[in-house]
């Protein structure tokens, strides 16, 4: 008969942060989250060495008072509890230790941070147990889920959604259902997908609950998984630059409008130093213009995206003589001879990074690339290829999106110095 795994509690003192924010004991080889270096603590250990924090027996004088009552049960944050100094330096330390690794050189700036309160995009789980819903984030390593009322994190709209949301899906869910509800706030409407796991068709009494839902708590509109249309009482739309682009369901948008001005500024800033009186500019992976709109009072600026009806709805407000088109850079990069005529390349890819691109973006020699990730793993081994090319990196903003995660997005500006 196979042993039954005895869990351990154990006494151990970390010695360090991990790149996941993770207090580290070297002399007992366990992470511990929610915990800092100096710390004696309690842990239960289980199996594969998967550990529980269980007290702090020796706090650091680096801890602070987290100001959700979920963190430590849910697994959105990670990193509340530290000082706002020693968040900052493991934020740096951790970028810096990334780019000694690649061997990259570079003006680092300090982070710069989105506040609490800013977050108008969410991806919520749900369960119903025996009727009555479970809501909120999966707690850490585990399926299970952290019930919420509320999270500090989301803007005020956002967080006036949960209760009612929790209510409506107690009417339309059967018992022992599980899914997702991902919510956006955009500058006009929300945006409201509902992702359950289960298939059946909805019966025209759960369409009818949706609609009340819709129209006693502002929701524009209603889609099961951003793709089959349940209720639109009008369209969300955001506003870019002073333009305004109607939101397809479930199209990316940037997770707060203070994330998006960050980078925004960075990118100009960089445009502006290193770029002498562009005249055309490429925005790659341009989703609905986030950048494109902003660039267009620079230059004729051409943007490209996979996602053909964000495109089409920017190319409605786009001003001439700039343009869009719909194209996969994956497997349809823009070649050499279609780069050659830029005098900047701003891309930001999703989280694979720009490989395909990459290639042909090396042999272009674009005078300036303007770089904005949200990977830093991908970004570097793109980067790696940048500077073999005779590109320097000559400066990295990062930018904080998503506060007290471990998670970091770059501005970055690539000057080419000389040519193979
Ligand atoms: C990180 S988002 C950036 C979007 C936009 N720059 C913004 O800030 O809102 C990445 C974009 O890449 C697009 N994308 C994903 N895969 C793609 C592909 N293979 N070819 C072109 N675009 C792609 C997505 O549709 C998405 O709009």
């Amino acid at each position: 008969m196979k042993k039954k795994f005895e869990k351990e509690i154990k006494t151990i003192t970390i010695d360090k942060l991990g790149s996941e924010g993770e207090g580290y004991s070297i002399q007992d080889d366990l992470a511990v989250f929610y915990t800092l270096p100096g710390e004696t603590v309690s842990v239960e250990v289980g199996y594969q060495k998967r550990t529980f924090l269980k007290e702090i027996l020796i706090p650091s004088k680096n801890r602070i008072e987290p100001y959700c009552p979920f963190f430590g049960h849910c697994g959105g944050c990670s990193l509340q509890h530290v000082s706002r100094e020693t968040y900052h330096q493991f934020k740096k330390e951790n970028l810096q230790k990334l780019l000694q690794n690649a061997d990259i050189t570079t003006h680092l700036h300090d982070l710069i941070s989105v506040e609490k309160g800013q977050r108008r995009r969410v991806s919520f789980s749900y369960k119903n147990l025996n009727g009555v819903i479970r809501f909120g984030f999966l707690k850490r390593q585990s399926k299970f889920l952290t019930d919420i009322d509320s999270c500090p994190l989301l803007t005020a709209r956002l967080n006036s959604l949960i209760q009612p949301t929790k209510e409506l899906l107690e009417k339309i869910t059967p018992e022992k259902s599980t899914g997702f509800v991902m919510v956006t706030e955009t500058q006009y409407g929300i945006d409201f997908s509902f992702s359950p796991h289960h298939k059946p068709k909805f019966t025209p009494e759960q369409i009818q609950l949706f609609a009340e839902f819709s129209r006693e708590n502002g929701v524009s509109r209603i889609t099961r998984a951003g793709k089959e249309l349940l209720i639109e009482n009008d369209v969300p739309s955001v506003e870019f630059d002073g333009q305004k682009v109607d939101f397809p369901a479930g199209a990316f948008l940037q997770p707060s409008i203070q994330g998006e001005t960050l980078l925004k500024e960075s990118m100009l800033r960089f445009i502006e130093k290193y770029a002498k009186k562009p005249k055309l500019i490429f925005d790659l992976f341009c989703g609905l213009g986030t950048f494109t709109l902003p660039l267009s009072k620079i230059a004729k600026t051409i943007g490209y995206d996979i996602t053909g009806e964000s495109i089409q709805n920017l190319a409605k407000v786009l001003p001439l003589p700039s343009k869009v088109e719909a194209r996969n850079l994956f497997t349809n990069p823009l070649d050499e001879h279609e780069l050659k005529s830029a005098d900047v390349v701003v891309l930001d890819p999703p989280r694979a990074g720009a490989r395909d691109q990459m290639e042909h973006l090396k042999r272009a020699k674009t005078p300036l690339i303007v770089y904005i990730s949200c990977h830093a793993g991908t970004f570097l081994r793109d980067a790696k290829d940048l500077i073999e090319a005779g590109y320097e990196l000559k400066e990295l903003q990062p930018v904080d999106q998503f506060p007290d995660t471990a998670h970091i997005e770059l501005v970055s500006a690539f000057v080419f110095i000389k040519g193979n």
